[in-house]
């Protein structure tokens, strides 16, 4: 259907006096004695499409006012007669399809919370329009920003055998019930479709690692799932990960990649989506448009665990989980070190070791890991990462500390017999960054279809 883009039609200024078609839909109707005029939107731009119609000369079909139905319309563009950018003098309106008067999505404001019972219509309220469009420019910056620095994109498997953040979070994958003909879960599995336990992939760091040891820089960009039973509001149990992982690094090298990495999105989001960071400064988070631009300029703070515990436990008698030295950061920790302690974003580094992952380098002080998770204020963690362990005797002690099954790790193994090297990388939520770019609260409002426990429209 040969159509152009409202985007173009409101802002091309070469375009007024053309004749143009645009597709859309009906966002609001007003008519006087001899004007009428619809409100159209295509999903291309914040800014709707104002068609005017003269009464006199054009019959609006009424099944083209009604809200939500979409229409094609011919015209002539024209200077908007008020505000800036175009308008477009209808000549011609055609129904493509109508909409009854039980459309969900009214005009009045309605609640995130309404909305997510209907992820198949909430695209066409202007949040998610929002939403939607800064996620999609942060994919292509995601791309960009690594194609610039020589990273290269790569696919790593979404079925594995091996669980890499060791904590026993996977979905399994099958093909057979269960059958009490099996006397063992070995045995179970050895007649299952890969003759193995396999499950979906909670992160592609181990593939990715492979590949960062041959081609030296590379990134990931793909889905993860995790299955935590954690109902919060930054928990998905599909998310998107974005995993560079890098040769010849060390964690002040993966520090400063995850620092220039989120200060280069941040300042594409706030070039590209001008209209929707406006929009969620006004509706969603007060002060947002000040926050980005302030994060994409100051230096983000570093802090090792020891020391943020030292202020963390000051402060015990407000948390309710109370801090002292080995237990993991609660979400109450890790937003008031980034909202209150530091007011912008921290890396908190070199975590004690029992309380992270098998792969992390572990530090000369025999206690602690080259490890750092950087938290963001409103959100907490965004990222999380470390420095690998590249000397094969000691990653085969933390995993038999941990009682891994070391067969199913010998590839990974191999990596430090063969040109072992220091090399590090991290994971970045994507949802999570999203959240952070629009103020939205709750992960399930930046995600397409979010699945969570109980929860898979
Ligand atoms: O800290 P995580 O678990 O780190 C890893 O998976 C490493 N293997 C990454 C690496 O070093 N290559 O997860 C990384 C990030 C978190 O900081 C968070 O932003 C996001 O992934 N994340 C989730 N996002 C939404 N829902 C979940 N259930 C998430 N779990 C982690």
């Amino acid at each position: 259907m040969k159509h152009e883009d409202i985007k173009k039609v409101l802002s091309d200024a070469d375009m007024v006096g053309s004749k143009s078609v645009v597709c859309g839909w009906v966002r609001s109707f007003r008519e006087s004695a001899n004007v009428a005029f619809l409100d159209l939107s295509d999903g291309s731009s914040f800014q709707k499409l104002q068609v005017v119609v003269d009464r006199n000369h054009l019959l609006v079909p009424p099944a083209c006012t009604k809200l939500g139905a979409a229409v094609r319309v011919e015209g002539r563009v024209v200077p908007a007669y008020r505000g800036e950018g175009n308008d477009l003098d209808a000549e011609n309106i055609e129904l493509l399809g109508e909409c009854p008067p039980d459309y969900p999505i009214q005009k009045k404001r309605t609640t995130l919370e309404f909305l997510r019972g209907i992820p198949h219509l909430r695209l066409r309220t202007n949040t998610f329009q929002a939403v939607f469009r800064v996620r999609s420019v942060a994919a292509q910056a995601i791309h960009r920003f690594f194609h610039m620095h020589g990273f290269y994109y790569i696919n790593t498997p979404l079925i594995t055998a091996s669980d890499c953040e060791g904590a026993g979070e996977m979905f399994r994958v099958t093909t057979q019930p269960w059958n009490a003909q099996y006397k063992s879960e070995e045995e179970y599995f050895k007649n299952d479709f890969f003759g193995v336990k396999a499950g979906l992939s909670v992160s592609g760091q181990l593939e990715g690692e492979v590949a960062a040891t041959a081609l030296g820089k590379i990134y990931t960009f793909g889905p993860s799932f995790r299955a935590e039973n954690s109902n919060t509001t930054r928990h998905l149990a599909e998310f998107w990960h974005i995993e560079p992982e890098v040769a010849f690094a060390q964690l002040p090298d993966v520090i400063r990649l995850a620092e220039s990495l989120l200060k280069y999105l941040i300042r594409a989001v706030l070039r590209e989506c001008k209209d929707e960071l406006k929009f969620f400064d006004t509706f969603v988070e007060k002060g947002l448009i000040e926050k980005l631009t302030h994060v994409a300029t100051s230096k983000f703070a570093v802090c090792t665990y020891t020391d943020a515990v030292s202020i963390l436990e000051k402060e015990n008698s407000r948390f309710e989980f109370p801090v002292h030295w080995g237990s993991d950061l609660q979400s109450e920790h890790e937003k008031y070190l980034t909202e209150v302690v530091f007011g912008r974003p921290v890396f908190v580094t070199d975590y004690p070791k029992e309380i992270k992952s098998f792969y992390m380098k572990q530090n000369a002080d025999g206690k602690t890991v080259a490890a750092t998770d950087l938290l963001v204020p409103g959100i907490g963690e965004i990222i999380g990462g470390s420095e690998r362990e590249a000397d094969l005797g000691k990653l085969v002690a933390a995993m038999e500390a941990r009682g891994m099954d070391m067969a199913a790790y010998r590839q990974y193994l191999d990596l430090r017999r063969f040109g072992s090297v220091p090399h590090g990388g991290f994971g970045l939520g994507f949802e999570r960054f999203v959240m952070y770019c629009t103020g939205v609260e709750n992960i399930r409002d930046v995600t397409l279809f979010p699945r969570s426990v109980k929860n898979i429209m």
